[in-house]
């Protein structure tokens, strides 16, 4: 079995979108939703709708891919009014991304989601990299305790964060010891590497920021590796981790799970390869399964060898 568990909630298998790939439109999400992927999530949203940033905007490379969206979507009614539809349709297993762009628009956003009939889980963005002006929450401690603080002084329903990428060992204790203050049900490790730059030909090739964007993909797997690692070691055990960052493969997620991821999102190669791309991770995972006589992901989840 491939099934997975954040809280109580059991999921048929550990795949799903990363917020950003292929989930703005109600066609896509239909798509992912007859998809072989365990759940899916919406794109990142702020109360109004947002064109995002000119073209190109995002590109695939070799090694992964490069993007500066600028965080556009339908607006916060679409998405909401889309996961209550689902909900009479029987799914509470739905994740609703919010990326308000103050403190207050994230506020006015989770208030509405408290009073509504949603029964899933919000993923409170604290990493979008391509707001100009904007610098990204998850990199600010002292702002990151505020807004959870605020957020937690109302908010009633099962949330977790979207953060950015760590690289020091000072950093992960000083976020961790705040996330562990507050009843999170989850965090999803990684977003992007933001603001790098790749060149073609002597040009950026990407518009918005000169050039600059989010890295995703093979780039970025060890990076989301060590995240996945230490927030599981550093958390507490009721918050699970959500890996994501450069599956390609079944062996990409077989190493997320084995950091103790409980789920595994899938952006870059879901852009690539399309919605086709989790039946061919699921069926790569058990082929790794069944070669190590393993009969469900606890029997490996967490287990990284040390040396
Ligand atoms: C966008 C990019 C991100 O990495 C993110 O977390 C949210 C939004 C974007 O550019 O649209």
């Amino acid at each position: 079995s491939v099934e997975t568990k954040i809280s109580n909630k059991i999921f048929d298998n550990c795949l799903m979108n990363a917020s950003g790939a292929k989930c703005m439109t109600f066609e896509d999400l239909s798509k992912l939703k007859n998809s072989e992927s365990g759940t899916w999530i919406t794109k990142s949203c702020t109360i109004s709708s947002r064109e995002g940033n000119p073209s190109p905007r995002y590109v695939d490379l070799k090694l992964g891919s490069i993007n500066s969206m600028g965080l556009p979507n339908l607006g916060f009614q679409f998405y909401l009014d889309y996961v209550l539809d689902e909900h009479k349709l029987g799914n509470d297993h739905l994740f609703f991304s919010i990326a308000g762009l103050s403190l207050e628009e994230n506020m006015e956003m989770l208030n509405k989601i408290n009073s509504s009939d949603f029964q899933g889980w919000v993923e409170l963005n604290l990493s979008c990299p391509n707001i100009q002006g904007k610098p990204q929450t998850g990199y600010d401690f002292e702002r990151t305790e505020e807004v959870l603080d605020k957020i937690f002084s109302f908010y009633s329903k099962p949330l977790g964060v979207k953060l950015p990428p760590y690289f020091d060992i000072a950093h992960f204790e000083i976020v961790a010891d705040i996330l562990n203050q507050y009843p999170l049900q989850f965090v999803t490790c990684i977003n992007s590497i933001g603001n790098a730059l790749y060149i073609e030909d002597e040009s950026v090739v990407i518009k918005p920021k000169n050039g600059f964007g989010g890295i995703g993909g093979a780039y970025i797997k060890p990076t989301a590796l060590a995240n996945v690692r230490m927030f599981y070691k550093l958390l507490r055990n009721d918050i699970s981790i959500i890996g994501c960052g450069g599956v390609e493969t079944g062996k990409d997620v077989f190493e997320h799970l084995l950091c103790g991821a409980s789920m595994v999102q899938i952006g870059t190669q879901l852009m690539k390869e399309d919605i086709s791309v989790f039946s061919r991770l699921l069926t790569e995972l058990k082929t790794i399964m069944k070669a190590k006589n393993y009969k469900s992901l606890n029997d490996f989840k967490g287990k990284l060898k040390e040396l």
